[in-house]
């Protein structure tokens, strides 16, 4: 086992076990991530919704179909990637987690940040825009790089969105489009 393996699978242990925030009470499983320990890309959604937490796996309902869709636009598929998101228990009603849940989570992904060291984060949505990003907004960076701190981010639109709003699909099949351009340099 490699030793992003292992310091990966502690993480998850970690998680499955964790009760620093309240989200905690409300979860059946915690949703740690998975993918490749070496992945060149990072997905980070917002949180686990009823799917996901029922199987304790990320993306896994409709948001990921259109992730994988998606993905395939970029050429790529879920087992070349990482996937995760800013907090890893499902929120009640699936609402946005709070400022506070995302920081106390926040650990966790920034170890898996370090981990796997990805050439490129890509940020699904505004929560995990602003986790990254705070002084962005997503109608001024979506579809670009974005360098901070020695880390590469990418942002786009989460893809639950398309199912609520069918118009921003464009937008978002561009932006995975520009996606593939920026892993082939
Ligand atoms: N939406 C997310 O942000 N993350 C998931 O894992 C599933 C749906
Ligand atoms: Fe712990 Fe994160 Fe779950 Fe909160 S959401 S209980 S910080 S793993």
């Amino acid at each position: 086992m490699s030793e992003e393996l292992g310091e990966l699978s502690r993480i998850d242990g970690e998680v499955r076990a964790c009760r620093k925030c309240p989200l905690w009470k409300g979860r059946l499983n915690a949703v740690p991530g998975e993918g490749r320990p070496d992945a060149k890309v990072l997905v980070v959604g917002e949180a686990p919704g009823r799917n996901e937490d029922l199987e304790g796996r990320p993306f896994v309902g409709a948001a990921g179909k259109n992730l994988e869709a998606l993905l395939a636009e970029a050429g790529l598929s879920r087992a070349d990637v990482f996937i995760t998101n800013v907090v890893k228990c499902r929120p009640p009603m699936n609402r946005r987690p709070s400022r506070m849940e995302a920081e106390t989570c926040h650990q966790y992904l920034s170890r898996q940040v370090k981990i796997i060291a990805p050439k490129l984060i890509l940020l699904l949505g505004d929560t995990a825009l602003k986790q990254f990003l705070p002084d962005e907004s997503l109608a001024g960076v979506h579809g670009r790089r974005v360098v901070k701190g020695g880390e590469s981010y990418f942002a786009t639109y989460h893809p639950a969105s398309v199912i609520y709003n069918p118009s921003l699909r464009p937008t978002l099949l561009r932006d995975f489009q520009k996606l593939t351009e920026l892993l082939a340099d």
